[in-house]
């Protein structure tokens, strides 16, 4: 049963109480958020962490106010612009996981080209959830999985484990091995519902705008401490 961290994935909430603490707008907040990812995503990368899933925009955040998400949409294009071609000089790959429908579409063909450019770099991986939850993502695996079987591709009795995973966003990507919560709440607000079937859990109550390198540490350590038996007996 392996302890090595080979998949973090990081619920990165605290943005906006951050900022309100500090008499600024939310918006600030998410600003502040955005240069911790870069901050952290090095850190991942020193401590050779293969796979980080970063939970950024979920499909119930759409509901916010209007100026609050154009903010956010700002912010994702700026990230697409700069940031990623960063990354994309270290040898890691990106994903998009989400129904990226709903975006613009001049931040959907920026993912596309960006995913397009960084395949090949297969050592470290970012994995983007945006417009994502897990339900939205099971439903619309059934829903792919039910034209196969209209269109005569697949049978029912192929429905398995494995193959269902294929249907998801997240095919062919390995399982999170511990997922961090950031801001002191205690669920999972939709994130990876499939993929975290024997993922560990770390919660802090430190906001992202303020998570730290040697926060990261301490997540790591609880997690290098913990017995992952998968329902067996050790
Ligand atoms: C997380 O911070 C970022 C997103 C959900 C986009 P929040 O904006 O949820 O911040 P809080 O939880 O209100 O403090
Ligand atoms: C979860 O945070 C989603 C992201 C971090 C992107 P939320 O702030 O949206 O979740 P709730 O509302 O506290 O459950
Ligand atoms: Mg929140």
């Amino acid at each position: 049963m392996t302890k090595k961290l080979n998949h973090l994935g990081i619920i990165m909430d605290g943005n906006g109480r951050w900022a309100t603490a500090r008499g600024l707008a939310r918006t600030e907040g998410h600003k502040a958020g955005a240069k911790t990812v870069s901050r952290i995503l090095e850190a991942c990368q020193k401590r050779d962490i293969h796979y980080v899933t970063l939970y950024a925009f979920s499909t119930e955040n759409w509901k916010r106010p209007a100026g609050e998400v154009k903010v956010l949409m700002d912010l994702f294009n700026d990230y697409l612009d700069k940031d990623v071609a960063e990354l994309q000089k270290k040898d890691i790959r990106i994903h998009f996981i989400g129904d990226r429908s709903r975006f613009s579409p001049e931040i959907q063909k920026k993912m596309k080209r960006i995913e397009e450019k960084t395949r090949g770099d297969e050592t470290y991986h970012l994995i983007l959830a945006l417009s994502y939850s897990g339900r939205d993502e099971l439903v619309r695996a059934m829903k792919q999985f039910g034209k196969d079987i209209c269109f005569g591709k697949k049978q029912p009795e192929e429905l398995t484990e494995e193959s269902f995973s294929s249907y998801l966003d997240t095919a062919g990507l390995p399982d999170p091995d511990l997922i961090i919560r950031t801001s002191g709440e205690q669920r999972i607000s939709n994130f990876l519902l499939w993929q975290m079937a024997y993922s560990e859990f770390y919660f802090t109550s430190v906001l992202w705008p303020d998570f730290s390198e040697s926060d990261l540490d301490e997540a790591i350590d609880s997690f290098e401490k913990r017995e992952r038996r998968y329902g067996q007996l050790l």
